[in-house]
């Protein structure tokens, strides 16, 4: 029987930042485009006192800010405003519980959502397992034998370290089964990062090249421009490991190393992920500092403007030694993979926002041909723009027209933005549309979580505790410190600069 995909999406932390800039703009995308089942709700929950039109009204008011619509088209809001209504409780009290599930039994009758829920935590993490007791403690996790599902999302960070993660998988597991839990990571939600998976595993050109024999190295980048915003005290807590690598980086090297599943679900894709992280050579603690460099961005002057550093941001400890870049050099220890290098950076407050892989190919055996310097410098590559200019561009040489031999770099570069009609969804659109239809392929498991904990748990701990291993300043607007490139094997390697620095005036200095 095909499963009825009507449902109640109930949210808790609903008058926070990521419900107002993330969630319901992308629950008013699915409605437009008339991809929410038939029969839908949603039930906003938070401390904050609100009425259900109130909440409606406010709502509105977000999609119009976040989702770019005009003023003028609100109107268009209303049909799917309708479906909204609110609860003011406190989610870590059980006895506000009962109420709860009266509202969300009234709902189910009046939409006819078959009795079939969705729980949204875009709360704190601290509240995670309170929520999940108190709503097994109420007889809200439990399916039903009548075939209504029960499902619960929730958002990173999934621990601090493998210790808390364990744990927290644990305590969540106690009360749903694992295929009721959704993990997001919204980096596997992106469109570009899911085209990994056709480029890979439906074009016959890829496929064969894709492995140690033609591949000399991987890059992969996630570049930020912004700084951590409002976001300081969380932030301070965590870091650019915790926050970038030890999840989305992570599971965009699983996107592009995983053996072709036998089938295209979310069994065998995450089988096969899962074997990848566990594949990631642990890093000793004394080789931390021969694979990862880390840095924090520090305060320059860009345009004249004067740019504030990381310590001195809103919420941030004046000598924090948290850090804002990573540059970290990993090997999967596979038959595919033997020997490859993998080199994972990420940062804020560098010159451009761009996020990539970049596919190195080994180079010719033998040069026949004179190649400009340029030229020689860079064998050929193929670039999965992820983000913003979203599309793939290859990298080759080619013969100079005219006399002689030369060889000149040219590229093949295709942009999504260059198909007609083409719309490109958010990644949460994609992630809450997959997990109503019980497709938790594009969502992390336990199992992976674990495993890439474990596998920057080492990292975390030198920083911690080993008082000899530095971090760098890097003034906002470069690429993060010079010190990123002492991970490479050859001193001539170097990164990929999508952008150059911006003119910034200052300078590179350890902090202590
Ligand atoms: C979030 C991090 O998960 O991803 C943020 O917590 C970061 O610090 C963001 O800014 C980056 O996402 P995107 O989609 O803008 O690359």
């Amino acid at each position: 029987m095909a499963q009825d995909n009507s449902c109640i999406i109930a949210i808790f932390g609903a008058s926070g930042d990521l419900t107002k800039r993330k969630l319901m703009p992308a629950l008013y995308a699915l409605f437009r485009q008339g991809l929410l089942p038939k029969n839908f709700a949603v039930l906003g929950t938070s401390r904050s006192p609100f009425t259900d039109e109130a909440y409606r009204k406010r709502i509105i008011e977000d999609v119009v800010t976040y989702a770019g619509i005009k003023k003028s088209e609100q109107k268009q809001l209303e049909p799917f405003s309708k479906h909204i209504y609110y609860l003011a409780m406190d989610a870590t009290d059980v006895s506000h519980y009962d109420d709860l599930k009266d509202k969300l039994s009234k709902i189910d009758s009046a939409e006819k959502t078959g009795g079939n829920y969705i729980f949204y935590l875009s709360t704190s993490p601290s509240l995670y397992t309170s929520i999940a007791k108190n709503l097994g403690k109420k007889g809200l996790a439990k399916e039903g034998k009548d075939s209504s599902w029960r499902r619960i999302i929730i958002e990173k960070p999934f621990g601090r370290d493998l210790e808390s993660a364990q744990e927290l998988n644990h305590d969540l597991q106690r009360i749903f089964k694992e295929d009721q839990i959704y993990r997001i990571d919204h980096y596997l939600g992106k469109e570009t990062v899911q085209d990994i998976f056709a480029l890979r595993f439906s074009n016959g050109i890829f496929e064969p090249l894709w492995n140690r024999n033609y591949i000399s190295r991987v890059e992969i980048t996630a570049a930020e421009t912004i700084g951590v915003e409002e976001r300081g005290g969380y932030y301070d807590h965590y870091g650019a490991l915790r926050d970038m690598i030890q999840n989305h980086l992570l599971q965009v090297l699983g996107t592009v190393t995983i053996e072709p599943p036998s089938f295209f679900d979310a069994t065998d894709v995450r089988n096969e992920s899962i074997k990848i992280f566990q594949s990631l050579r642990p890093i000793k603690p004394g080789d931390v500092d021969k694979c990862a460099v880390r840095g924090q961005y520090t305060e320059s002057v860009i345009n004249g403007k004067k740019v504030l550093g990381y310590r001195q941001e809103k919420d941030v400890a004046h000598d924090s030694m948290t850090e804002t870049f990573v540059a970290l050099k990993l090997y999967i220890d596979n038959w595919r993979w033997g020997g490859v290098p993998f080199y994972l950076r990420t940062g804020k407050c560098l010159p451009s926002r761009v996020s990539e892989v970049v596919i190195e190919f080994k180079r010719t055996p033998h040069h026949l041909f004179t190649q400009d310097e340029l030229c020689s410098a860079k064998p050929n590559q193929l670039i999965i723009r992820i983000q913003p200019d979203e599309g793939i561009l290859l990298r080759f040489g080619m013969k100079k027209p005219g006399a002689g031999f030369d060889i000149e770099e040219v590229g093949m570069d295709f942009h999504y933005s260059e198909l007609v009609d083409t719309y490109i969804p958010e990644a949460y659109e994609r992630l809450i549309l997959d997990c109503i239809m019980g497709d938790a392929t594009h969502y992390a498991r336990a199992d992976a979580v674990e495993a890439c904990w474990k596998f920057v748990d080492p990292i975390l701990k030198a920083w911690e505790d080993d008082p000899e291993v530095k971090l760098y300043g890097y003034p906002v607007g470069t690429w993060g410190p010079p010190e990123a490139r002492h991970i490479f094997d050859s001193p001539n390697e170097d990164w990929r600069y999508p952008t150059d620095h911006l003119t910034t005036d200052g300078d590179f200095y350890e902090l202590k």
